[in-house]
């Protein structure tokens, strides 16, 4: 198994090209199932959860092809992938599949909303909490799906198709959020979408399925129109920036302190947590296409944040700003109010010499004078990426184990450090 070294102590100077976000890049290819011509998905990341979902989109019948690279683009910028699910022979997605992604579960709506039936694994539990899929399920039950639990299985069946259906989400959720929209595009009548996500990833794929010839209002707002439509068409889309690739890489440069100008993105995705680097003491300037991020002599000031949905402290950021907070003057308070486990990395930023206190959906992050190099390993993606953080400023070397998490949802994330100074390899085998 891959593992990937650090030897911390450099400051990060450069630019870093920021990919297309995964979490808009897999519901867009799911999107693709509602048509039966083809979507053109530019701006791909090269991610292992984007070719995990690839394989089970062909196990549908779906057919793929992914563009060679374009003149001057490199291994660290994206991939164009088409999408054409004309011959869909199966709406069966079995547990082996679905069990290895949680957001594969989402392809349940546009099997539905297209075919009338989809039998779908219920994803089971996670690394980051209990993560249930019941507000998935009331939306396509509000939409007039039969819904039935068998053997571990969520089976739906409309087959007079959806009609539209007012749905209340009683919590913001963006999986709902999404198959909701989803689901609706093809229902009959109008659905009215209330607490719905306002992540700028359902905005994204909103705009694709507005492409695509869906009627959809007031999606990014809290409230989102869809009036239902007989078909929906091909389309060409670009993935918008991944905003967490962007406040981790952010996080980083603030830790190590350096001037990094990070390409290809949106400031506005993240403005809460780059308003939050900004009291750390991190300097934070809009550029065109990007966003500078500059920490030169002055420390880390502790900044208490408290995770919510979007336009809140994102969760996918918790892990690294916490790692940011091991070195701050002073002590912060971390609450997560998302995911009810998701404070794997404290053990391991804890090995690294960090003094973290848990006290229930709190984390106490008091800050060290250093931190010192050391094997470590985490359960998720982002827990993943707060001990490269957090190694790139530790004393010696430091090892991160169970890479796979990372390539998962990081693109090029070696390359991407090492080509502004740090000391980063991986360890092949
Ligand atoms: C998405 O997960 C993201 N995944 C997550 O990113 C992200 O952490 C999360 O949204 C929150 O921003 C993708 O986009 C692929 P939710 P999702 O439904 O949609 C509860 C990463 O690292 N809930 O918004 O699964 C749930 O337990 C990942 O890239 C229910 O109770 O998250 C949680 O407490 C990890 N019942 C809250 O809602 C349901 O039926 C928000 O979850 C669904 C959710």
């Amino acid at each position: 198994m891959d593992r990937i070294r650090i030897r911390g102590g450099a400051p990060l100077h450069g630019s870093i090209p920021i990919s297309g976000a995964k979490n808009a890049a897999l519901p867009l290819m799911i999107a693709s199932l509602l048509t039966d011509e083809t979507l053109e998905l530019g701006n791909v990341p090269r991610l292992a959860d984007i070719s995990s979902l690839l394989r089970i989109m062909s196990n549908f019948g779906v057919d793929h092809t992914i563009a060679g690279r374009r003149p001057g683009q490199t291994t660290e910028t994206g991939q164009t992938i088409r999408l054409t699910s004309r011959a869909v022979i199966d709406t069966c997605a079995p547990y082996e599949l679905v069990s290895t992604m949680r957001a594969s579960f989402w392809v349940i709506a546009p099997l539905l909303a297209r075919f009338g039936h989809a039998k779908v694994s219920m994803p089971g539990g996670c690394a980051i909490g209990t993560r249930p899929v019941d507000l998935l399920i009331m939306a396509l039950a509000r939409l007039g799906a039969t819904i039935e639990i068998d053997g571990g299985y969520v089976i739906g069946t409309a087959p007079k198709g959806l009609k539209g259906a007012e749905i209340d989400f009683p919590k913001v959720t963006v999986g709902g959020t999404h198959v909701a929209l989803m689901a609706a595009t093809l229902a009959d009548g109008v659905t009215v979408i209330r607490n719905a996500a306002r992540e700028p990833e359902v905005a994204d794929l909103a705009a694709c399925l507005v492409k695509m010839g869906a009627k959809i209002e007031g999606a990014g707002t809290s409230e989102i129109v869809v009036t239902g439509v007989s078909r929906l068409g091909g389309a060409s889309h670009d993935v918008l920036p991944d905003r967490i690739e962007t406040g981790t890489y952010a996080m980083a440069v603030a830790m190590t302190g350096g001037d990094v100008v990070l390409e290809n993105t949106r400031p506005e995705l993240l403005q809460f947590a780059l308003d939050v680097l900004q009291q750390s003491g991190t300097e934070v300037t809009p550029t065109f296409g990007g966003v500078r991020i500059r920490r030169n002599g002055n420390g880390i000031q502790s900044v208490d944040v408290t995770t919510d949905p979007f336009p809140g402290f994102p969760t996918d950021l918790q892990a690294q700003f916490m790692a940011l907070m091991t070195r701050a003057n002073g002590t912060s308070r971390i609450r997560e109010t998302i995911f009810e486990n998701r404070f794997m990395h404290v053990q391991e930023l804890a090995r690294l010499g960090a003094q973290i206190r848990l006290d229930g959906d709190s984390a106490y992050v008091e800050g060290v004078a250093g931190l010192k190099g050391a094997p470590v390993m985490a359960t998720d993606l982002r827990a993943s990426v707060s001990l490269v953080i957090a190694g790139l400023v530790a004393d010696g070397e430091t090892t991160i184990n169970r890479v796979y998490h990372l390539d998962r949802g990081f693109e090029a994330l070696e390359a991407k450090l090492a080509r502004c100074g740090a000391e980063i390899e991986r360890l092949r085998g």
